[in-house]
Order: structure tokens, then sequence, then C-alpha cells
């Protein structure tokens, strides 16, 4: 474990003073160490007190997504383990994550922001990204997939969102094909994936996730067709975001693993649960043209399975969904 995490445990599980001294025999560190690691956790935002003659006393956690917040809350092996970065404000972490990636930073590594200023979302648009309040984060993956299989890591990636959301809050969050999280009919994430490939190999993927936790009303978008929302505001109570991204890795790291395995079909099964689309008539808007038609399914690929009322089947992989009831 690591030590700073160790002094965080050691600091919470004993609940009054505890000497620098006490500390660094239990964990096998310095005094001087232990000392230097309460000033950095100090920094992160923690609440511990320090007095000389009694030692430390640990008062409040960071409300920052700092790695020992989300470690405690986290069991995997994985993602966010090896690396795991967090910027007090950056343009944005896919941005961020697509340079260490092409440094070569290993797999699951995590890239966290407190603010984006330069936040994307998917086709060109941005992603609204004040300080403090939302969850910016992506995971840079080297997946041996096949080039088609990479929806299939957006879609995992939803499951993963709102699933965590609903086992965190007691929000009924749904999916609104291929990567949209909604809830009562609005916006709260959405996730962006990115794949850098040679011919058929995947090199890379980033995989960002914005998740409006307790964003205020007045900072999220206002787009009138395609309302937003945080869950602090459809909760109507602050939500914790150390332990909703701690859950978001858990269930994507579980179901990446089976992914990588060749097993899609728990995921395939549970996206079509959430997203409840089967039977539903809907229109796509893609890059060049719209097509309309009733939603017969998801196919292994991810792909949506448009039926026009000509009755052509239509295989789409990309495109923006609007239901027309
Ligand atoms: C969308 O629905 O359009 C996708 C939004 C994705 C936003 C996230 S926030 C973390 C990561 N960094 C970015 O710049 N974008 C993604």
């Amino acid at each position: 474990m690591r030590t700073r995490t160790a002094i965080l445990n050691e600091l919470r599980a004993c609940g009054t003073w505890i000497t620098g001294a006490a500390m660094g025999e239990a964990l096998g560190v310095s005094r001087a160490a232990v000392s230097a690691h309460v000033r950095a956790l100090r920094r992160a935002g923690y609440d511990i007190e320090a007095v000389r003659s009694r030692g430390y006393r640990f008062r409040a956690a960071s409300e920052q997504l700092i790695a020992a917040e989300v470690h405690r809350l986290s069991k995997c092996q994985t993602m966010g383990q090896s690396t795991f970065v967090h910027h007090m404000s950056i343009h944005s972490t896919n941005a961020s994550a697509r340079e260490l990636a092409e440094q070569g930073c290993p797999e699951g590594t995590l890239v966290v922001a407190e603010e984006q200023t330069e936040g994307k979302g998917r086709k060109g648009r941005d992603w609204a990204s004040p300080p403090g309040t939302g969850i910016y984060a992506t995971l840079a993956l080297r997946p041996r997939l096949p080039l088609e299989d990479t929806p299939l890591l957006t879609l995992l990636s939803a499951v993963a969102a709102a699933e965590a959301i609903r086992a965190i809050t007691t929000l009924r969050a749904s999916i609104k094909w291929p990567n949209d999280i909604l809830i009562n009919g609005r916006k709260v994430a959405g996730i962006l994936t990115e794949v850098s490939s040679d011919v058929d190999q995947v090199e890379f993927a980033l995989i960002g996730m914005g998740l409006n936790v307790n964003t205020p009303a007045e900072d999220l978008p206002d787009r009138p067709i395609f309302p937003a929302t945080s869950l602090a505001i459809e909760a109507g109570a602050p939500q914790p975001r150390a332990a909703l991204l701690a859950k978001w890795l858990d269930l994507f790291e579980a179901e990446y693993t089976l992914l990588l395995q060749g097993k899609r079909h728990r995921l395939l099964e549970r996206w079509k649960e959430l997203a409840n689309i089967t039977g539903k008539h809907a229109t796509i808007k893609r890059v060049h043209d719209s097509v309309s038609g009733t939603i017969e399914d998801i196919d292994a690929d991810g792909a949506l399975l448009l039926r026009t009322p000509d009755g052509t089947c239509v295989r789409i992989l990309s495109g923006d969904v609007k239901f027309d009831d």
C-alpha cells in the first residue's frame, strides 16, 4: 500500500491524536517522512490537525479527486493504479491522456482534473467543466482488440457510468445510445472515446468521462432541445464525487476484463436493459444525412440496428439519436 494512503488509514482508524513517531513505527517509515506526507496531504485538501506535543489528528477528507481518496474506495487492480495523474486545472483530460499515451504510459493510466478549460465533447462540442463540482476523467488503455470492437468500449463505459450512479445514489440513470447518460430525460454524463490505431490494431484508446455531480444549474450548458442536469439537482443533495469515480473504475475494470476475454454477452444485455430502446421509433442524425425507423437491437459490435419504413435494416455506428415518440 502506498505510504500516503497508509498514513490516512492510520489517522482515520485511530480517531484521535497519534504521534508521528508511533505512525512511523507502524508503517516502517521515519518521523520526518510522516511529517512530509502529512504536509502533502494538507496541501491536497485534507484537514489534519498537527500539534507538536500530541502529533496528528484527522478531521476531514479532501474534497479533491486525488489518488489517496479514490484508491481508498476502489478495488481496482489496473485502472488508475500504476499512474494516477490529478490536475487542479487542465485544458482537457483526454488531450492530456493522449500526450501520456503517445509517450508510452501503461494500461489503466488515469488523468483526473478538478476543472477543464477546454473540455471536449463529441463532434467538436465543448464540455462544461467548472471547478470542483464534476468528474472529468480519462482512462488510457492498450486493449488487445480489433479496431471494429472499439465502439464496445464506449458502451462499456456508459454501462459502468449508469451503474455507478445507480449504486452510489438513489437515482435511476439510463443510457441513450451510444454514450449519453440521462436522468429523468436530462443529460448528466457523456463519454468521449478516442482511438489511435494502425491498419487494424488498436494502439491506444482514451475513454473520457464527464459527469455533472454537484454542478449547479447556472453552470450547466443552456441547450433547450438537449437539457443537461447534475446528480445534485436530481437528488436534491450533494453527491460524493470520489465514491462515484471509484465505482465507475471498479465497474469499468470488471467489464473490460470480460471484454478482453471475448465475453461481451453480459455487457450487451446490460446495455440494452439500461438503454431500453428496443422497439422505439427514432431519427438518427449522421454526419451527412438522417435516417428514421424503429430500433430493433444493437449488434455484437455495439452498432444500432434500425428498421426503416421500407423494411431495410440499417446498421449505424455513430450519430445523434432523437426519439420520435
Ligand atoms: C459528450 O457527451 O459529448 C462527451 C463528453 C465527454 C466529456 C469528458 S470530460 C473528461 C474528458 N475530457 C474531455 O475533454 N472530454 C471528456
